[in-house]
């Protein structure tokens, strides 16, 4: 499994799929707004990079088992959006991404990686969870009426 930087063009059908299956809850300030709006402003915004998780190198990008958008804040890495394809979910993919991205903030030298999700997202709170990510914060009614936004860290160094 590799993580490669590529664009949202180049994913175009995984973001259809992820809108299509409206596998990201909308913004409760901007419900119009869809998951390709959500990334396109992260990185013309916060320099976000999109990476693609990929069975071999230099396969193409309809190989492509899913993706995660990730950018950078003081010596923090921020996971934003991540989504693993219909066909390759409940088969421990999302682990092989989030170790990836762990690879990928320790080769900066990074301090933690942060990241959130909604409280209903019982997929993702439980991955973060299993996988050592401690939850820091919940603030309720923030995603959507009865739903809130949960944060979570996960340390890579002490200092
Ligand atoms: C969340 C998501 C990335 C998980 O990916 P996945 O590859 O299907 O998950 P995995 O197979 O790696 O499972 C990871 C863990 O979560 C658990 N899990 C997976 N789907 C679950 C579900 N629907 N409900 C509860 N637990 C679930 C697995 O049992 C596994 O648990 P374990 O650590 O005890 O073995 C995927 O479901 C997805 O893309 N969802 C839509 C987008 C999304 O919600 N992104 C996250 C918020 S940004």
């Amino acid at each position: 499994m590799t993580l490669q930087k590529t664009t949202q063009a180049k994913l175009k059908a995984l973001f259809t799929e992820a809108e299509a299956s409206k596998a990201f809850l909308a913004s409760k300030k901007d419900p119009k707004k869809t998951i390709t709006d959500v990334i396109q402003a992260m990185v013309k915004e916060l320099d976000a990079e999109i990476f693609e998780l990929k069975n071999q190198e230099g396969k193409a990008a309809s190989s492509a088992l899913g993706f995660a958008v990730v950018f950078y804040k003081d010596s923090q890495l921020l996971i934003g959006p991540i989504y693993i394809a219909k066909a390759y979910q409940g088969q421990g993919f999302s682990k092989v991404l989030l170790e990836q991205i762990v690879q990928l903030a320790k080769s900066k030298n990074l301090v933690s990686i942060y990241t959130k999700t909604w409280g209903a997202n019982k997929a993702s709170r439980h991955l973060f969870t299993s996988y050592g990510f401690t939850q820091t914060k919940e603030v309720l009614d923030d995603r959507a009426d009865g739903d809130s936004t949960v944060s979570y860290i996960y340390q890579l160094r002490s200092d």
